[in-house]
């Protein structure tokens, strides 16, 4: 049986292994830690500072002789109870101090379950459902002995040629942070200490997303201004919802990489900030330091890591080997080293550890027989957030909901995929566990429709793509291509849809091309894909398109042909009944996207919450010198907060309960949502600001509100937004928050740009 969500009662009482000490209390907490670091070896203290990848470079018996002698802080990616017990028993029972591990691992989307990727789930709208899947995810992990999980990611992307959009929430800063939030309470529960808890370290700090490019790993260089008012937002609200652990970006900010950054890790972070945790560098950072240009040898980027505030070190050797010479020769004080171990321990100790370090791990007769069983997944919950990610972009003829009769022909190389409907960084996620979206729809229509399948394509002819994305993933192989010819595979496919009453396509990118060291430079569907469906429009069948992909693409002419276009990103474990129950009408969609979709690559970075300009291009008025690119309209092909219904919502009579505001004041702002339509269903009503004149330029608008509204078919309800000083203030040149007077125009919309506007004055 799945673990019950909704038992989540107080942390059991343990008895306590090793140290056993009382948690909670600051002061007792500080006393503890005091205590312990006063009777550190400098080579114990440097030992707590190395996080390890257990992998296949040591055996596990060598890793328990590490520990044993004090060498090893904490490890990530196994999840074995059986692996991991004899770790810590080598921690707490054969190690001088015996100071336990902490167990991480990278649960970003679910652990045993897959949820919907983070994009998607950002599609949602719907932070409850967030917060529901990171409950789930830490529930199952903690059933495998993690404590920590490095997530969530927030790092915003205007730019979707970086694969790690996929991982991220999107492009709008409230978003993001609102994500983070709800990721973060979900992820630690009421209280980190318990045993069905894990501590979030958020990632990647900072500005990730927005390195030059989009290609992987390559330099940021941001103004200030910017960082302050779109970048910093997530990683803080993340911060704020009580995040343990802070992981440490890749890349360089404004020449300075993250790993060696003093103002980011103490004068944002810890100063400005208040933050707390532990921090930790991205896997061999602190390395990396050598080739950003930065440390001419290993000595000098572990003490530039160390000085500038990075606790702990993942994978690599560098502070095992150089902390204790640097401390002996006095260029680290042992205050600075101090400093560092203290926010180890102090993890451990929020953890629950020092009172139990098997609070997660449990006792070895409750240990799961296979990890990979079924019953250990949480399908329903999977199902039901999925339903809520799906986008729907185009409708013609009320092509869907389809019907469960007739002939139904699915084509298409995602559409028997388990691996891909996974998506990247699907942790403990089983390929064969996934119901794929042909098994979702021979369920829905068992006994009512007859269901034709063939491949139709490759995910792409291009062999070299295909050798790439199988040596990134080298485990197993990610793409197996159809040894068939592709004039073969489509003439198959184009017979099926001849004989069927719809065609359903499903394609995209399979999930390696959505990943960390993913980037892109054409956001087209490959060439094999678009020619498949090519051939099918050409059949005149009415084609519903049906996406899997981790990133916005350029669907231009997907958009144009087909008669059904429906975003499914990449949905989960349950992604195929999710996927069905959304084909069929079994449920309404109503998510909405959470980044803009380019008409092509060359408008990239293209986001609705863009600055003003003094040359603004007015929309239907070319015209010369103003700013454009001649070929192309500026806009986006679909808009940051789009996303169709089956039925019909208006919104209508927005109203200002003020024109005018003094400061300390508020107005709230209405309309009336309506569902007119013949489907119950929910949808997003969206607020927006715009500030029209400041000291500085500011964006066209921001989103700083949503409410995701559910109505029965005739139903209406009036939806009420707060505006404060919240929503008014702004980071100004000089870097300080500050509300500046004037006319502010206030927006409600169903997506950023068909929107009602009214405008008030702030004195
Ligand atoms: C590198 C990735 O950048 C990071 O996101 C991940 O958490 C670590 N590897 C650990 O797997």
């Amino acid at each position: 049986m799945a673990a019950n969500l909704a038992t989540t009662g107080p942390a059991q009482a343990q008895t306590p292994v090793g140290l056993g000490v009382k948690k909670a209390d600051p002061g007792a907490k500080k006393a503890f830690i005091d205590d312990l670091i006063s009777r550190m070896t400098v080579e114990e203290k440097v030992g707590q500072l190395r996080l390890i990848s257990i992998g296949p470079e040591m055996t596990h018996a060598q890793l328990s002789e590490e520990i044993a002698a004090g060498r090893i802080g904490a490890s990530f990616n196994t999840v074995i109870r059986r692996d991991n017990r004899p770790l810590q028993e080598a921690a707490v029972q054969r190690s001088r101090l015996k100071i336990p591990l902490f167990f991480a691992y990278d649960v970003v989307h679910g652990h045993r379950t897959t949820f919907p990727i983070p994009l998607g789930l950002a599609a949602s709208f719907d932070m409850a459902a967030i917060e529901r899947m990171a409950r789930v995810s830490a529930v199952e992990a903690c059933a495998d002995g993690v404590d920590m999980t490095f997530a969530p990611m927030v790092d915003i992307s205007h730019d979707p040629r970086w694969g790690r959009t996929s991982e991220g929430f999107g492009e709008d800063p409230y978003l993001v942070s609102e994500s983070a939030r709800a990721s973060v309470r979900g992820f630690q529960g009421p209280s980190v200490d318990r045993p069905d808890s894990i501590m979030a370290a958020v990632k990647h700090f900072a500005l990730y997303g927005a390195v030059e490019g989009g290609r992987d790993y390559n330099t940021v260089d941001m103004s200030p201004m910017r960082m302050h008012q779109t970048y910093l937002p997530p990683y803080r609200a993340a911060i704020e919802a009580g995040a343990g652990g802070v992981m440490v970006a890749l890349n360089s900010i404004n020449g300075v990489p993250a790993t060696g950054n003093t103002w980011l890790l103490q004068d944002l972070l810890r100063k400005e900030w208040g933050f707390s945790g532990v921090t930790i560098s991205d896997h061999g950072a602190i390395a990396e330091l050598l080739k950003h240009g930065v440390a001419s040898n290993a000595r000098e980027a572990a003490k530039l890591a160390i000085k500038a505030g990075i606790d702990l070190s993942m994978a690599d050797q560098i502070y095992l080997a150089e902390l204790p010479g640097l401390v002996a020769s006095g260029e680290i004080a042992m205050a600075e080293l101090d400093a560092r171990v203290r926010e180890v321990l102090g993890v451990k100790y929020d953890l629950g550890l020092f009172a139990d370090p098997f609070l997660r791990m449990g006792k070895p007769a409750d240990d799961p027989v296979d990890e990979k069983v079924d019953s250990r997944l949480h399908r329903q919950p999977a199902r039901e957030i999925a339903r809520e990610t799906i986008v729907l972009l185009e409708n013609r003829n009320r092509t869907l909901p389809l019907k469960k009769a007739g002939t139904i022909a699915l084509v298409g190389p995602l559409a028997d995929s388990g691996l891909d409907i996974l998506g990247s960084w699907s942790a403990q996620g089983v390929a064969g566990l996934a119901v794929t979206l042909r098994a979702g729809i021979e369920k829905a229509v068992a006994g009512k429709a007859r269901l034709l399948t063939a491949r139709g394509a490759n995910v792409t002819d291009d062999a070299k793509v295909v050798e790439y994305l199988n040596y990134l993933n080298w485990d197993t192989p990610e793409v197996i291509q159809d040894p068939r010819s592709p004039e073969a595979m489509i003439a198959e496919a184009v017979a099926l849809a001849a004989q069927a009453d719809v065609v359903i396509a499903a394609v995209g990118e399979s999930r390696g091309m959505s990943h960390e060291s993913s980037s892109r430079v054409s956001l087209d569907l490959p060439g094999s894909q678009r020619a498949l469906l090519k051939a099918l429009k050409a059949t005149g069948k009415p084609l519903v398109v049906v996406l899997m992909n981790g990133r916005p693409l350029a669907i231009g002419w997907e958009k144009d042909n087909a008669d059904a276009l429906l975003e499914t990103w990449y949905a989960g474990t349950e992604g195929g009944n999710a996927i069905a129950d959304v084909l069929f009408g079994d449920h309404n969609p109503s998510a909405k996207l959470p980044i803009s979709f380019p008409r092509s690559v060359g408008q990239i970075p293209i986001y609705y919450n863009h600055l003003r300009i003094g040359r603004p291009l007015t929309e239907g008025k070319p015209g010369n010198y103003t700013s454009q690119y001649f070929e192309e309209p500026n806009g986006p092909l679909y808009p940051f907060g789009f996303g169709l219904s089956y039925s019909r919502f208006t919104l209508s009579g927005l109203k200002l309960s003020a024109s005018r505001i003094s400061r300390g004041q508020s107005l709230t702002a209405e309309a009336t949502l309506a569902n007119e339509g013949p489907y119950e269903g929910a949808n997003v009503v969206q607020l927006y600001i715009s500030d029209s004149f400041a000291s500085v330029a500011r964006p066209v608008k921001e989103l700083k509100g949503f409410q995701k509204v559910a109505l029965k078919p005739g139903e209406s309800r009036v939806v009420r937004f707060e505006i404060g000083e919240d929503q008014l203030k702004f980071v100004n040149a000089e870097l300080r928050e500050v509300l500046e007077s004037g006319r502010f125009d206030v927006q409600l919309g169903l997506d950023s740009r068909d929107v009602l506007e009214q405008s008030f004055e702030l004195a």
